[in-house]
């Protein structure tokens, strides 16, 4: 049987207070949406989103995620079995049929699996045991154990509040059973809602068993307002930093690290405080994150030393590198080993060679430059000229002095000095001196005349 997965996005998320779309409130930096799409994308053969509320950005970001998600509208959201409803169409009978909610974020993915290996031609519920259930759908069982159904807040009674098992919004059910139920569910309840969680009692007054999971809490925390969102935010980046711990990393204090993204680790990497990390992150061994730094989509060689507040996007550091304190290094940047980048230098689509030095005040955007230079501090490469970006090549061993422009597209040779204060507009060959400003005078008793 294929897995089809259904995410419900078709919700105000009116206690949000916001006019995004929930599923497109921020967790760790990205939608609730990607989040969920991310956890069962591994697991799952085909999805559909179900939309309604603010629609077009969240089919924006549903295409951004996979152009094959299925979209399906609902027209009003009527409740969460009318969601699921919407989407059935698009779902083949041979399939069995996981839901998971918009804005249940933080499930993990062998809890879903868990989920789906439990299914066949039946249906199996996430469930979770809170001690303030409020707010939840309540699991009703009989005295042998045995899923009756599920009662919403508003339609339970007060012994019923009193059940600590809540449904998690997490379900899994094969097409035709789901379908069948669904068709059966009418609105007559408190909040005059079509409750997708009506097919508990439908199946289970039909003699079917239903099977249950029980998740950690934290897991399926829901989140319906900024406060709840926070919450969740909280524990996401504790669960990540619990991650990397458990791979050995040293983190300063887990409260004060962010990991937004995919990290892989070597042995013996350190991060201090303040650092977020999105995207995919591959660091090598013996890896150290300076605080108050931002990496994403970055891959840091063995031994290499990120000092504080630096700022690096797309891009690749070699071996034994040092970089910042207060270094950017942009999209394509590439730098091999022993590369120094100091204060204040900004890289962008940039290859540097092995022990290059660029240590002070510096942009170098769209150059290549060799191994074993120095770029002098307040060094820039002029790549734009108002039309085109343009390139600037530097050689092996070369040395260009400080408070240089290098006005590309312009080739500096191998074992070439360029005069500090130079503006070089011309080729310079190898081992050669470019000069490149006025020739210093000096006015003999010029202060005199100031008198
Ligand atoms: C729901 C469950 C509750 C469970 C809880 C877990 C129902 C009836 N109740 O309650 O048992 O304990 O989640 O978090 O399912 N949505 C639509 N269309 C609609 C209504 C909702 O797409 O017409 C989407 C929402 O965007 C959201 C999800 O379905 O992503 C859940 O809806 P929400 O209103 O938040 O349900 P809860 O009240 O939290
Ligand atoms: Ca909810």
């Amino acid at each position: 049987m294929k897995t089809h997965t259904v995410i419900l996005a078709a919700g105000e998320g009116k206690r949000m207070l916001s006019t995004k779309a929930k599923s497109l409130q921020k967790l760790g930096g990205h939608s609730m949406l990607k989040r969920i799409y991310d956890l069962a994308k591994d697991l799952t053969d085909e999805f559909t989103a179900v939309v309604g509320h603010g629609k077009e950005s969240v089919i924006a970001e549903c295409y951004k995620l996979d152009k094959k998600i299925i979209v399906c509208e609902q027209q009003k959201a009527l409740g969460t079995a009318d969601a699921v409803k919407s989407a059935l169409d698009s779902i083949s009978d041979d399939s069995k049929v996981l839901v998971l909610y918009g804005d249940v974020p933080l499930i993990k993915p062998r809890t879903v699996k868990e989920v789906l290996l439990k299914t066949d031609d039946n249906l199996t519920i996430l469930t979770t045991i809170l001690q303030n259930p409020t707010g939840y759908g309540r699991v009703k069982k009989s005295d042998t154990g045995v899923v009756e159904a599920i009662v919403e807040e508003k339609d339970a009674t007060s012994d019923e509040k009193n059940i600590n098992e809540i449904f998690t919004g997490v379900l899994c059910c094969s097409k035709p059973l789901l379908e069948d139920s669904i068709n059966r569910i009418n609105n007559n309840n408190a909040a005059k809602e079509y409750y997708l969680t009506d097919i508990i009692s439908i199946i289970s007054k039909n003699g079917y068993k239903i099977n249950t999971c029980l998740a950690s809490n934290e897991e399926v925390m829901g989140a319906n307002s900024k406060t709840e969102l926070a919450v969740l935010e909280k524990m996401y980046r504790k669960m990540k930093a619990k991650e990397l711990l458990e791979l050995g990393v040293t983190i300063s204090d887990p409260d004060r690290v962010d990991i937004r993204g995919n990290v892989t680790v070597g042995n013996d990497c350190s991060i201090d405080i303040n650092v977020i990390l999105d995207g995919n992150i591959k660091l090598g061994n013996n890896v150290s994150i300076g605080a108050n730094t931002i990496l994403k989509n970055v891959e840091l060689g063995d031994n290499t030393v990120i000092e504080p507040f630096s700022h690096i996007v797309s891009s690749q550091v070699g071996n034994n590198c040092s970089i910042g304190p207060y270094a950017r290094l942009r999209e394509g940047s590439h730098l091999e080993d022993n590369v120094r980048i100091g204060n204040f230098v900004e890289t962008k689509k940039t290859t540097i060679g092995s022990s290059t030095k660029a240590n002070h005040f510096s942009y170098l955007g769209d150059a290549e430059i060799g191994s074993d230079s120095n770029i002098g501090a307040g060094s820039i490469t002029c790549n734009y000229d108002g039309k085109n970006k343009n390139k600037t090549i530097i050689g092996n061993k070369s040395f260009v002095g400080t408070n240089s422009s290098l006005v590309a597209p312009v080739t500096i040779g191998s074992n070439a000095y360029i005069a500090a204060g130079s503006v070089i507009t011309k080729d310079v060959p190898d081992s050669a001196l470019g000069v490149g400003r006025s020739k210093q005078f000096n006015k003999e008793n010029w202060s005199k005349s100031k008198d």
